[in-house]
Formats: structure tokens, C-alpha cells, sequence
């Protein structure tokens, strides 16, 4: 957990910094990444030594699982299986974590959003058994919940991409922002934590962002008048980027967020120990700063 926090941290700072390599050479920061990257390249090995050494002595008693499927996959050289699981570090483990986390944080503040959630659980939820992949549409409150969580606190706050070719991005005039030249090679950055929080820039159905009530954490922001689940479309709701690299596992994590929630809400309160604002550290995912420590009782 430091190692990937630290990582997360350096790696952060390096968009803000496009002489990176030039001050990590002589800051403490460039030594420290490279000994948490060797220390996370490290335990990754490991991970994938065992499974094999399992596989090829026939004592997997592990079930079958992601890694033993890119084990099996011929031609996959063991940089990219090693490569393969780092991302999924961050991008699925460190995603859904902190997406549950500030959740909590947010919905511990409007308490009546839990008790809708354990409400639609009790009407669409089997006793004793999970939610189905199948049956995410039929919670609608819990996706509102999560994209609501992420629309605050999106789990990759700012994000750059360099321009491969020129190109000028249009003119918003609803919002007074004017055309953008981009030249090839370009650095472009930009904040999904400031856009989707931005209540200066009023609401318009194609480029508008969430107006007045931006900044307040309010789930029916993402359902319709009848209580359907409104996705919003790109570029107003980006908490799971968008074009050709948008995130392939968001029906995942929304399945993992209903069925983490609706089985926990559904047995136990869960409040947190000390009522007060939370800040993100500043990270490549959002990651809240210090501990947040929780008192769970069960219900009876
Ligand atoms: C709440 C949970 C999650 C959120 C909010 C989220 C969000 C995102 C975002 C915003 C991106 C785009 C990053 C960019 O444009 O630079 C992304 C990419 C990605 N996500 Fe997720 N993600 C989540 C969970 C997951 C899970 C569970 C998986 C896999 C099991 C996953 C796999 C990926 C992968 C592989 C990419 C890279 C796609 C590419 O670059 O082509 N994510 N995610």
C-alpha cells in the first residue's frame, strides 16, 4: 500500500511538471520512485512465480483466476503479464477502493441515501444471495449513488494527454470560451475534479457541466423524474473518460459497487469514527488523506 501511494504521489507530480526528469535528478524523488518501482516490480514477480510454480507442480489449489488465464495464453512474455497486473493495481483496485470510500464519506452526510439504497435492496435484492451482473439497471439508486460519488470525486482528478496531431478545439459561446489552437506535440491538461464541480459554467444539454448544484453531493443529479437511472453522456459526466480510451471495466466496477454496498447496508451501519472534512491527497487516483476509521454495528 506505501509503495503504490507513493508511486501514485511522484506520478502525480510529474503532470504539473514538465522538467520531471530534470528536478527528480537532483530532488529525493526520482531515487524514491525507483526503489518503489523496483519494490512493487518486486512483489508483482513474486505474485506471478508462485502461481506458476503452483501450476507446473499441480498444487494450484487457488480457484482459477485472471492470472492463471494470462498464464496460459500463449505467446505472452512475462513483462507484459507483469505489466498487465500493475494496471489493473491501479486502475481496478485503486478505482473501486477509493470510489467505496468516498461514498461512504459523502452518503454518511445525507443519511437518507442509505436508507433509499437499502430500501431498493430490499425490493430487487434476493434474500441471502448477491446481486446478479445481469440485474444492474434494476439499481437505479445505487448507480446514482456511485456516478453522483464519482462526479465529486472523480477517481483520476486531472489527466494529460499529448496531441499526436494539430487541431483546434471548438468555441464553447454558452460558457464565453473561445476556440483553442493545438499544435502537434501539445501538452493538453485538463481537471475532471474542477469541470464536473464548476458551478460558474451553467447548464447546456451538450456541453454544460452540473451548473449551480455542482458542488453539492446529490444522486438524484442521475435519475430521471420517474426514478430511472440517467447516464449523462460525454463529455457532462467523464468520470470514466470517454473516446478510445475510455475505461472498459466501468460496467464492472458499477456490478462491484452495488453488490459491495447492497450486501454491507443491507447487515450493518457503518459510521464513521470522527465526523469531519475529508480532502484527497494529491495523487493519480483519488485517494483520501490520512485514515478513515469506521464503527460498524450490526442491524437486528
Ligand atoms: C469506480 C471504478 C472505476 C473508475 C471511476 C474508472 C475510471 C477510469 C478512467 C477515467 C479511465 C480513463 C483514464 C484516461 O483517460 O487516462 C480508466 C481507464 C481504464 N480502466 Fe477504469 N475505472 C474504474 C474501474 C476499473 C476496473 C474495475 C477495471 C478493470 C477490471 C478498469 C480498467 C481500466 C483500464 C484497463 C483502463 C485503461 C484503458 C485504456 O487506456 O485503454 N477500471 N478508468
Amino acid at each position: 500500500m506505501d509503495t503504490v501511494a507513493e508511486l501514485n504521489r511522484i506520478s502525480a507530480s510529474r503532470i504539473h511538471n514538465a522538467y520531471w526528469n530534470i528536478t527528480e535528478a537532483v530532488d529525493s524523488d526520482g531515487k524514491m520512485f525507483k526503489a518503489m518501482k523496483n519494490q512493487l516490480l518486486g512483489i508483482i514477480n513474486d505474485i506471478i512465480e508462485k502461481k506458476r510454480s503452483k501450476k507446473l507442480n499441480q498444487t494450484n489449489d487457488d480457484p482459477e483466476d485472471f492470472l492463471s488465464t494470462l498464464l496460459e495464453t500463449p505467446n505472452l512474455s512475462d513483462d507484459l503479464i507483469r505489466d498487465t497486473l500493475i494496471m489493473l493495481l491501479f486502475a481496478s483496485r485503486d478505482t473501486t477502493q477509493n470510489a467505496l470510500v468516498w461514498s461512504l464519506s459523502e452518503l454518511n452526510q445525507k443519511p437518507d441515501w442509505i436508507g433509499k439504497m437499502r430500501e431498493e435492496w430490499s425490493i430487487q435484492g434476493q434474500e441471502g444471495s448477491l446481486a446478479r451482473y445481469s440485474d444492474l439497471q434494476r439499481f437505479p439508486i445505487h448507480l446514482a449513488v456511485l456516478y453522483e460519488t464519482l462526479r465529486l470525486w472523480p477517481v483520476i482528478p486531472k489527466n494529460a494527454r499529448i496531441a499526436t496531431i494539430d487541431t483546434v478545439l471548438p468555441a464553447i459561446p454558452e460558457a464565453k470560451l473561445p476556440a483553442v489552437k493545438v499544435d502537434k506535440g501539445d501538452y493538453v491538461f485538463w481537471s475532471d475534479y474542477s469541470m464536473m464541480r464548476n458551478t460558474k459554467v451553467t447548464f447546456h444539454p451538450k456541453y454544460g457541466i452540473w451548473g449551480e448544484t455542482a458542488e453539492s453531493f446529490d444522486p438524484a443529479h442521475h435519475l430521471s423524474p420517474t426514478g430511472d437511472f440517467m447516464r449523462s453522456p460525454q463529455p457532462k459526466f467523464h468520470g470514466f473518460g470517454a473516446g478510445p480510451r475510455a475505461c472498459p471495466g466501468a460496467q464492472l466496477a458499477s456490478y462491484q459497487f452495488i453488490a459491495i454496498w447492497a450486501s454491507l447496508l443491507s447487515s450493518f451501519n457503518i459510521m464513521p469514527v470522527e465526523q469531519k472534512e475529508r480532502y484527497p491527497t494529491d495523487g493519480l487516483t483519488m485517494m483520501m488523506e490520512g485514515t478513515f476509521m469506521v464503527k460498524i454495528a450490526f442491524i437486528k
